[in-house]
């Protein structure tokens, strides 16, 4: 991972300190023409050819809009200015993305984050943009456009105590940790991988398995029957992070389906060719739990992760099954395609039985509908909890993630009820399939149905491109905004 440090102090100038580039915050105030350095480093001598490159240039001030000025024969040969937009923690992370996807290579660049209206808020999202940026999945080195790379970061930010950058290193790296999973090719991608990786980073958290034998002596027959089809069998995983004097609790649920064929209902080629990120819930419930572990924040967090692979075969599941869920409630299979509901219904009962939480959240790539609802980079919110509802989304906007809360109309229900069973998977196609599903996973959460949200996050689990502090591929969308969100109780 890049290196991100502060400067040596306070008193150490920026230019001239330290071979490598130095950079500028360059923001443009409302009603003013043109945009201007916020930086006091900034030297008499290079603010004036400073004030006439960003006219040359137009910087606009953007978050993310960098211009280099090349100053050759000069100490300090490369100048770079970066816009921080507005200014808040969201400008300084679009900043801190751009500097590490600018052409500076094989060098330092020193940045200034001192005129900061929230220092520490400045430094997080700077570095944590940085080292989001950074990341890149691929399974052989080097990688056709790995040329040289940034060696490191100096933040020059008197004042600011280290945890500001610590907290970012930490929801970073499991971010990317929840990437990496998401990422990794289906056929190394078991359900039994998956609980490998994460076993391997536990640390001090509590961890529970149950292998097929187990599911079936409980009677996990959701998370079972999605899984016949394969040799590879369906797991469930539970992690418990219970820090002494927690006064809340919060659990979580995942979708893990490590690879979604859609089963006998098999999906069309190029619908399926990305089916491997169908444990995206999975993999940021996992993040987050243990970021929320390594940051010691004071809340209890539990996460279960419903792990199968719904693929084709002589002994998978099918049509017209009815398959009776751990707590006792029923479903006839209507499409092996809507398979993520039956394994998340499971884990909610599961969860229900067991815990008595503040909250219980789910998270899961559960319906294509979403991106006709929503697009690309928002995710759908369910829940009955208006002060949740407004927590979840301030998290997530403060987090750089977005979402939006659809209804849970108890009259679209019967669309979900069975005609021989309790609930149908799927519905007409005339439902609304985001609304549907979500009201399926309800009839899991019990009495709990007041304190339960469901995040479908299938179209921002995945970005087409790299953009600002995302990478192509997996996004580990969720993590971020789950982190926000506990530090907030
Ligand atoms: N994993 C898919 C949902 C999905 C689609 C996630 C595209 C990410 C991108 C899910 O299991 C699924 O297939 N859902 C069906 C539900 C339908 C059969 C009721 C869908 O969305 O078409
Ligand atoms: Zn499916
Ligand atoms: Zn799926």
């Amino acid at each position: 991972m890049l290196d991100i440090a502060f400067t040596a102090g306070p008193d150490e100038p920026i230019i001239g300190a330290a071979p490598g580039v130095v950079a500028f915050p360059v923001s443009k105030p409302e009603g003013s023409a043109s945009a201007a350095v916020v930086a006091t480093s900034l030297p008499d001598d290079l603010r004036a050819e400073a004030e006439a490159f960003l006219a040359q240039v137009a910087h606009s001030g953007k978050a993310g809009e960098v211009h280099i000025l090349h100053r050759p024969l000069q100490e300090t040969s490369k100048v770079l200015f970066v816009g921080i937009g507005e200014g808040d923690e969201a400008g300084w992370r679009s900043a801190g993305a751009a500097v590490t996807r600018s052409s500076v290579k094989e060098t330092s660049v020193t940045i200034e984050i001192t005129s900061a209206r929230e220092p520490a808020a400045a430094v997080r999202g700077f570095a944590e943009g940085a080292w989001l940026a950074e990341y890149k999945f691929r399974l052989v080195e080097p990688g056709p456009d790995d040329g040289p790379k940034l060696t490191g970061l100096r933040l020059h930010a008197p004042g600011v105590d280290q945890r500001a950058i610590d907290t970012a290193r930490i929801v970073a790296t499991h971010t990317r940790f929840a990437r990496d999973l998401t990422n990794m090719p289906s056929g190394v991608k078991t359900p039994e991988w998956f609980v490998d990786q994460v076993t391997e980073r536990g640390g001090r958290i509590e961890i529970k398995v149950w292998d097929p034998a187990e599911l079936a002596a409980d009677g996990f027959n959701g998370i079972l029957a999605v899984g016949s089809g394969s040799s590879r069998g369906p797991r469930l995983l539970r992690l418990d992070y219970a820090p002494e004097g927690a006064t809340r609790h919060v659990v979580l649920v995942g979708k893990g389906i490590t690879f979604d064929t859609g089963g006998i209902d098999i999906k069309p080629a190029d619908a399926m060719a990305l089916m491997r990120k169908d444990m995206g819930g999975g993999a940021a419930v996992v993040g987050a739990t243990l970021a929320a572990a390594e940051l010691e924040l004071p809340v209890r967090v539990t996460a279960l992760v419903a792990l199968a692979e719904n693929l084709v075969s002589g002994t998978s599941w099918r049509q017209g099954d009815v398959i009776k869920h751990y707590g006792g409630l029923t479903t006839e299979v209507r499409s092996t395609d809507a398979e993520g509901r039956v394994v998340l219904g499971d884990a909610l009962a599961y969860a229900v039985e067991t815990y008595d939480p503040d909250y219980l959240i789910d998270l899961a790539t559960l319906t294509g509908a979403s991106r006709v609802a929503l697009g690309k980079r928002i995710a759908a919110l369910f829940s009955e909890d208006d002060a949740l509802v407004k927590a979840l989304s301030e998290a997530a906007k403060a987090a750089g993630e977005s979402v939006w809360q659809l209804p849970l109309p108890g009259d679209y229900r019967a669309a979900v009820v069975s005609e021989i069973a309790d609930l149908y998977n799927s519905t007409e196609v005339s439902a609304a399939g985001t609304i549907t599903a979500a009201l399926y996973l309800r009839e899991f959460t019990g009495e709990q149905h007041d304190r339960w949200a469901h995040i479908d996050m299938s179209s921002p689990s995945w970005a087409d491109s790299a953009n600002g502090e995302l990478a192509k591929g997996a996004t580990g969308w969720g993590v971020r905004t789950l982190v926000r969100w506990f530090e907030s109780l």
